[in-house]
Formats: C-alpha cells, structure tokens, sequence
C-alpha cells in the first residue's frame, strides 16, 4: 500500500472519530446548513446536466499539452505534460457528491461575485455557475490548454457570465483582487500546499466581508493542508469553520461563537 494512501485512509479515519452528526450541534446557523443544504438530496436539472458533461469528457481520449504549476516532485518552475482529456478530467475534477454542493451552498447563500481558484476543465465552475446564473464569476486557471476546453464546457453548457484569467495564481490573483474587490463566495481547489493555500487564503482575506463564504478543497490531502486547514481555523477573522473531510468551509460571521465544526458528510 503506498503511503500516501495510508495516510489518505488514517486521516479519514482520524475524521470519522472526531466528526458529529447533526445531533451534536449547538449552532442554529450551522444547523440549518447541516438540515438544508448538506442533507438536501433534491436532484436538479442543471446538476443533471453538468453531470452527463462530465461523463462525456470521461470518454475523450484527445491529447494536450498541459502545463502543471504544482508538481510537488519537480524543481523546475513548471512541467509540462501530454494527458488525455479523459484522465484530466478523472483525476481533477470535483465528484458528483461535492459539484453537488458546491451547487447547493451557492444556491443557498446567493453570491452576487463569485471566486474560483484553480478551473481545470470547468466542472466545478459549471456547478457554481448554474447556481447563481446572474453572478459574476472570475475563475483562475495556470493552464492555457485546460481553461480553453473549460471554455468550451461553458458554451456547451450556455453558461456565459464566466471570465477566465490565464496564469500562475501568485502573479494572477493580486490582479483579479483588483477587478473583484467585493468577493461573496471563494472556492479554492488549486496549488493544494501549505504556503501557497495561506498565502492565497490571506490575499482573499483582505477582499472579503462579514458574510463571504470560502470553500477549500482537499484539506486532508496532505500534512501540508491540514497544516493549512488548522492553522486557518485559528485566525482571528474566522469565527467558524466546518471540515467536511473532502472539502472545508469557512465564515466570518462575527454574530458567531467561534467553532471548528467537524460534520460526517
Ligand atoms: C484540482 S484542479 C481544479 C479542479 C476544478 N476546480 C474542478 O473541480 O473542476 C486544480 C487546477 O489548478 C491549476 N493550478 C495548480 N497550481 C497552480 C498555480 N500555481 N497557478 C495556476 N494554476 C494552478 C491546475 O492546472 C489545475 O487545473
């Protein structure tokens, strides 16, 4: 068994033991999310929708060069690779389950401006979109040849309020910070280690409100991000966090007591 499998399978297990139902919560906010939005198993067209797209793309045997930002194994600035479409979108993408989500958290709390960092081929960026069709959304993207099939997902799928901007995330977010001072919701699924999800969680810090909400993806993927995910907890302006094991959700609310949520999801 490799050891990143292991460790992938302790920290669910260390998840499982410290995780509540909704019996265990004492927060009316966290409550009515757990009740209505984590629980809520109504299915909808759109997702329908996003989710026969990414079937499709599971079928596309197309192959690009793709440029990766985030090879941990690598000295060099960046790699470049020749994947097949269908293997990008297997191993990147956001599951059904968490699209779903993502989905209902927006569709939930209504996001006039909407952040995404890290595209990919889109899925995700189709789940939040659907949701808020009159939001604006800017999505960031390293790679050229992921962000041009990510486009085409959206003209697929009539999804046209997206703007994509092309770069590294350290030379590109200070830049979108600029254009979207106002962010509502964040969803930060890119660059998956401890400095870089500090250092991009702190920028988007400055950017944000009492209601934004941020979404962290993969905070148990390694003792680097669940570094990150405690060490983002601990923050002054957060008042309360909740660890869904794949994903992360963040408030500021200061009407809250402040609380690190661990919820079986
Ligand atoms: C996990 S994927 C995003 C998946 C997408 N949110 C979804 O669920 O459909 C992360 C993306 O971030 C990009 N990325 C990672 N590190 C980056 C960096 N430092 N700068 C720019 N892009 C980066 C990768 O190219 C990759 O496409």
């Amino acid at each position: 068994m490799s050891r990143s499998l292991l460790y992938a399978i302790s920290s669910y297990f260390s998840y499982l033991s410290k995780s509540n139902t909704k019996h265990g919560v004492h927060s009316p906010f966290v409550y009515e999310l757990v009740t209505k939005v984590f629980e809520n198993k109504q299915k909808n067209s759109a997702c329908g929708q996003i989710h026969s797209r990414y079937k499709e793309l599971l079928y596309n045997k197309r192959v690009v060069e793709t440029t990766d930002f985030d090879d941990s194994t690598s000295k060099k600035k960046y790699v470049t690779k020749f994947l097949k479409v269908s293997e990008i979108a297997r191993n990147s993408s956001v599951t059904q389950r968490y699209g779903e989500l993502l989905y209902r958290l927006v569709d939930w709390f209504k996001p006039e401006t909407i952040l995404e960092v890290g595209t990919c081929l889109g899925i995700s960026t189709l789940y939040l979109a659907k949701a808020a069709p009159a939001a604006r959304i800017i999505t960031m993207e390293g790679c050229a040849a992921k962000a041009e099939l990510a486009r085409a997902n959206f003209e697929k799928l009539d999804v046209n309020q997206v703007e994509i901007t092309i770069g590294r995330f350290n030379n590109t977010l200070p830049l979108v910070l600029e254009k979207m001072p106002h962010i509502d919701f964040v969803f930060i699924d890119g660059h998956h280690q401890f400095k870089p999800t500090i250092e991009y969680f702190e920028q988007i810090l400055k950017h944000s409100h009492e209601e934004t909400v941020l979404v962290i993806d993969d905070i148990h993927w390694s003792k680097g991000m669940e570094k990150a995910w405690a060490q983002i907890g601990h923050k002054n302006e957060v008042t309360v966090t909740i660890d869904l094991f794949r994903m992360g959700l963040v408030f500021l609310r200061k009407s809250l007591s402040k609380q690190n949520f661990v919820i079986k999801y």
